[in-house]
C-alpha cells in the first residue's frame, strides 16, 4: 500500500471517529477526496457487519441473504476503483462460506430463496472475475461461481406458463411462485450475458437473447416505451403488470444490454435497447425538479416508505452505468455528469449520525434526512468509488479471458453432487406421488370407517 493511501484511510478513519462539523467533504476533481469519502462509507457500513466475528455466520447479514452479495460485489468495486484492500479478507472469506456448492444456493437458506437473490451472488462473482479480483487458492474461481449459478438457473426456465421465463420464488410453496419479475429475469439476462463476453462461449449469448426477446413479450420489457414492469403473473399468462418503477430492475436490463453490445461489436438490436432504456431511466430516476442528474429512488422517496432492500438499488444503477461506459464509450458523455452530480449530492446528504457522515435515503436532499442504514451507506459507496473512473488508469473495461481476465473457466460448475444438488429445482410431482397420496387417503378413510363401524357396531 503506498503511503498516502495509509494516511488517507487513517484519516478516514479519524473522520469517521470525530468530525462533528463537517459530514463527508466531496470533491469529484480530486481523487484523494473521493477516496476519503468512500473510504469513510465503507468503514460505516462495515461497522454494521459482524460475519466475520466468532459466533456469527461470514457472509449471512441479519434477516437477509441476498444483500451479503450485494455488500461484496459493492466492496469488489470499490477495491478496484480506489486500490483498498481494507476489506478484501471479509470480502474473499464471506464470498466462499455462502459459495453452497459452488452454486450460491447454500442450504442454510435455499429453502426460502428466490432467484433474484441467488443472481446477486453470481453478479459479485462475476464482477470479482471481471476485475481480477485475487483468486482463493484450493477454492473455486469466482468465474466458475458465476457460471454454478447460472447452471442452476438455466433449468428452471418454466415453460408451463408465459411460453418461458424464470418465476420469482423457486419453490411452489412461496407465494412468489406465480410471479415472474423483472430482477429475476433480468438478473440472468444480464449474467449470461457477461458470462457470454467473458468466455465467448454462444451458449450463454444465445441464453441471453432469448431472456431478452422472451422478456419482451411481457409487460417485463416494453419496447414501445422502453419501460420495465416490476412484475407480471403466471396466472394471467404475463398480461398483468405490477409497474412500480425501481432502478435496479432498469440497471440489470441496461448492463445485460451493453455487455450483448460490446460483445457484438455493436448490434443495433442492443444498441436500440440500450439507448431506449438509457433515456427511460434519465428521465424516471433523475428528475428534473432535483436538476436533472440526481439519482431519486422514484417509488419510494417521496413518502420515505423504501424498504431496506429498495435502499440498495440506486447503488447498483449507479455502479452499472459507470461500468457501461468502459464498454460502449459513446454513452460516458450522458452518464458521467449523473454519476458525478449524484456523489457530490450524496455527500451532502450522508452526515447523519453522531459521527455527521452516515448516509441518508434521499440524495437530492442537501441536509440529512434522519435515517441510517447498511443498505443507504452501501448505495452511497458505489456512486462514490465509480467516480474514480476519471482518474484509474490503465485497464478501466471488465476483463475477459482474451484481453487479461485470469479468473479460470468450469462450465459445469454447481451441476456435480454436491449437497445442495437436489434443492436447485423443484421436483414435479410425479404420478406415483400423487398415487401414493392417493392410496394414504384410502387407507385414512377406510380406518376411519373401520372405527366408526366397530364404535357403533362393535362396542
Ligand atoms: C472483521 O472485519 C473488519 C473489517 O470489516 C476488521 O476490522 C476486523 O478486525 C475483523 N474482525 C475479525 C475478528 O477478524
Ligand atoms: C449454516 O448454519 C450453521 C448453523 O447455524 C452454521 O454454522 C453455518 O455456518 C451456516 N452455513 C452457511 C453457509 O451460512
Ligand atoms: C468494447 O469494449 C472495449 C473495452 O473493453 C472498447 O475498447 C470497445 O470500443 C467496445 N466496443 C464497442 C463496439 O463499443
Ligand atoms: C459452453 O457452455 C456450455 C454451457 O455451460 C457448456 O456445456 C460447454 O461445454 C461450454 N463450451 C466450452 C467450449 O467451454
Amino acid at each position: 500500500m503506498q503511503p498516502n493511501r495509509l494516511w488517507s484511510i487513517a484519516l478516514s478513519v479519524c473522520l469517521a471517529g470525530q468530525a462533528s462539523v463537517w459530514g463527508l467533504e466531496l470533491n469529484i476533481n480530486d481523487q484523494e477526496s473521493i477516496k476519503t469519502a468512500a473510504a469513510t462509507t465503507a468503514f460505516n457500513m462495515m461497522s454494521q457487519y459482524h460475519g466475520n466475528e466468532s459466533g456469527h455466520i461470514p457472509g449471512k447479514l441479519p434477516d437477509t441473504w441476498w444483500e451479503g452479495g450485494a455488500m461484496f460485489m459493492t466492496l469488489i468495486q470499490y477495491w478496484f476503483w480506489t486500490g483498498d484492500p481494507s476489506y478484501n479478507e471479509v470480502t474473499t472469506q464471506g464470498m466462499l462460506w455462502q459459495k453452497g456448492s459452488n452454486d450460491y444456493f447454500p442450504s442454510n437458506y435455499s429453502q426460502y430463496l428466490g432467484n433474484d437473490d441467488q443472481v446477486f451472488w453470481g453478479l459479485a462473482a462475476m464482477t470479482a472475475a471481471e476485475l481480477n479480483y485475487p483468486e482463493q487458492d484450493g477454492q473455486p474461481s469466482w468465474l466458475s461461481l458465476a457460471q454454478g449459478v447460472f447452471n442452476t438457473q438455466v433449468p428452471r426456465w418454466d415453460m408451463s406458463s408465459c411460453q418461458g421465463g424464470l418465476q420469482w420464488q423457486i419453490w411452489p410453496y412461496q407465494a412468489g411462485y406465480t410471479t415472474k419479475n423483472s430482477v429475476s429475469n433480468g438478473g440472468l439476462f444480464q449474467l449470461a450475458a457477461r458470462l457470454g463476453r467473458y468466455t465467448n462461449n454462444q451458449t450463454y449469448t444465445d441464453w441471453a437473447e432469448k431472456i431478452w426477446d422472451w422478456s419482451a413479450t411481457t409487460p417485463l420489457l416494453r419496447k414501445s416505451d422502453w419501460t420495465i414492469a416490476d412484475t407480471t403473473t403466471t396466472l394471467s399468462d404475463c398480461k398483468a403488470h405490477g409497474d412500480l418503477q425501481w432502478t435496479y430492475n432498469y440497471g440489470m436490463y441496461l448492463s445485460g444490454a451493453a455487455y450483448m453490445y460490446n460483445h457484438t461489436n455493436g448490434d443495433t438490436k442492443w444498441k436500440n435497447g440500450l439507448d431506449g432504456l438509457l433515456q427511460t431511466t434519465f428521465s424516471q430516476f433523475f428528475p428534473k425538479q432535483f436538476g436533472g442528474n440526481v439519482m431519486s429512488e422514484i417509488s419510494c422517496e417521496p413518502n420515505m416508505m423504501c424498504d431496506r432492500n429498495q435502499d440498495c438499488f440506486k447503488g447498483f444503477l449507479a455502479s452499472w452505468l459507470t461500468f457501461i461506459t468502459t464498454i460502449v464509450p459513446y454513452t460516458e458523455g450522458q452518464i458521467l455528469p449523473k454519476i458525478q452530480a449524484s456523489a457530490e449530492a450524496a455527500a451532502k446528504q450522508c452526515s447523519g449520525g453522531s459521527q455527521k457522515s452516515k448516509c441518508g435515503r434521499r440524495w437530492h436532499q442537501p441536509t440529512w434526512d434522519g435515517t441510517t442504514s447498511l443498505e443507504e451507506d452501501m448505495s452511497a459507496l458505489s456512486v462514490f468509488s465509480s467516480n474514480m473512473i476519471k482518474f484509474k488508469k490503465g485497464d478501466i473495461a471488465p476483463y475477459t479471458a482474451n484481453s487479461g481476465g485470469k479468473s479460470e473457466s468450469n462450465p459445469t460448475a454447481g451441476t456435480g453432487s454436491g449437497d445442495d444438488q437436489n434443492d436447485t429445482k423443484p421436483e414435479p410431482i410425479t404420478t406415483a406421488d400423487r398415487a401414493g397420496a392417493s392410496i394414504l387417503t384410502i387407507l385414512f378413510v377406510c380406518g376411519w370407517v373401520a372405527a366408526v363401524t366397530w364404535l357403533v357396531y362393535g362396542g
